[in-house]
């Protein structure tokens, strides 16, 4: 998950206009649908879709899609899907992915594929239940939230993964999916992906694009929605690094524009990350921690070992938040701890303070404010 994902509404709303025109997008044809044991809820279906198959340029190639790429040997690239997927149902919990035609194993990066982000959208209104800004909104990073703001395009960003944050399920319930809630996919949606792929591998192989939805029919309770919000805000704040400890770096009020609940939050931070907070009016209401190592988090880099944030901890109990509610969200880096990771000619990369949270409308009247912040933790 990169700084992408913060782009993809503005790309895929502008794409999604224009696609069909101008061959933007690839349609793919649907390859097949397989039925699947539920997971979260007994009465619940659970499909496996898969699209394609398609084939990766070489590494080398010369790249002719439109869509800027974000790695120097990525292929970026838009697909479009129209049937597989369930129409009228709400998605309790989904995961988008890549993998072999052949056996229907994970394309990842043990087998020569990297993804760097695929993010998806579904066309359907959505209103915001939080800003896009928080209170230090700053017009001139080229009025990016004012962008936002003002694209009446009905696109709902739906299920997004990359390599870099591992590839989790995405949750539009709460974590033990008691909550009645999902992502409401209406009858006759279109589905579009934007997606950067790195093909280090040497052999041809078709790969196919797939999603695992976990779905009740029709609608389910709360139209679940999600939102990353970014510590740094739209005013270009900087998250602030320190070689010698940690350093703590906080939003100001991202304003909550609907009451419900914040079903669902998990941070996501680079390299040298610790954890992510997040305050409801002042108060802290969950942190997100990172941990490091582990089967999944240990790398050879240059012949030397490297700890790389493996996982980080959600925030699975429904938060109760009402209209103009102020949220605020800190990021804490400590490189002293955990170093950043270097890349090309030996700077450092880039940091990132987020939060992906998923919100639920409220069905019914709010707990009172008694039932806030520490309870929830
Ligand atoms: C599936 O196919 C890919 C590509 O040929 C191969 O790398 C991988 O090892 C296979 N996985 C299994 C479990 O056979
Ligand atoms: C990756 O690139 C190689 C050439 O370097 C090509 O033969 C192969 O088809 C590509 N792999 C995939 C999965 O498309
Ligand atoms: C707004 O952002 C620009 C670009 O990063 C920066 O130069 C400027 O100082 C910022 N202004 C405020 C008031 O933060």
């Amino acid at each position: 998950m990169k700084a992408s994902i913060l782009l993809f509404p503005v790309l895929a709303s502008a794409a999604a206009v224009q696609y069909e025109r101008r061959q933007f997008a690839q349609k793919f044809p649907l390859a097949g649908v397989k039925k699947m044991e539920p997971r979260l809820n007994k009465e619940a279906e659970r499909i496996m879709v898969t699209w394609g198959p398609y084939d990766l340029l070489p590494r080398s190639a010369k790249k002719t899609s439109i869509m800027p790429s974000m790695d120097p040997n990525g292929q970026a690239f838009i697909a479009t899907f129209d049937d597989g997927f369930c129409e009228d149902c709400s998605v309790l919990q989904g995961q988008v992915g890549i993998q072999f035609a052949s056996n229907g194993t994970e394309a990842d990066v043990k087998h020569g594929v990297y993804t760097h982000h695929i993010d998806t959208i579904i066309n359907k209104g959505n209103k915001n239940w939080i800003s896009f800004c928080d209170s230090a909104k700053n017009n001139s990073i080229s009025g990016f939230g004012n962008l936002l703001d003002n694209i009446n395009v009905p696109m709902t960003p739906f299920l997004m993964m990359g390599d870099d944050n591992g590839n989790t399920p995405t949750q539009y319930t709460s974590s033990d999916g008691e909550f009645k809630s999902g992502f409401y996919v209406p009858k006759g949606a279109n589905i579009a992906a934007s997606s950067e792929v790195v093909n280090y591998s040497e052999d041809t192989i078709p790969l196919y694009l797939y999603m695992d939805l976990e779905y009740m029919p029709g609608k389910y309770g709360s139209d679940a929605k999600t939102m990353l919000l970014s510590v740094t805000g739209c005013g270009g704040r900087k998250i602030a690094l320190n070689h010698d400890g940690p350093t703590r770096t906080q939003s100001e009020a991202f304003k909550i524009l609907e009451d419900g609940y914040i079903i669902n939050g998990k941070g996501h931070l680079h390299d040298g990350g610790v954890s992510m907070e997040m305050l409801v009016n002042g108060k802290s209401v969950c942190e997100s921690k990172a941990t490091y190592g582990g089967d999944k988090g240990t790398l050879t880099v240059d012949g030397k070992k490297w700890e790389t944030i493996s996982a980080m901890t959600d925030c699975g109990k429904p938060i109760p938040v009402r209209k103009g509610d102020a949220l605020s969200v800190a990021a804490t880096y400590d490189l002293k701890l955990h170093p950043q990771r270097t890349q090309g000619h030996g700077e450092e990369a880039g940091v990132m303070g987020m939060w992906d949270l998923t919100f639920a409308e409220s069905m019914g009247p709010i707990p009172s404010k008694s039932l806030r912040s520490a309870e929830f933790l």
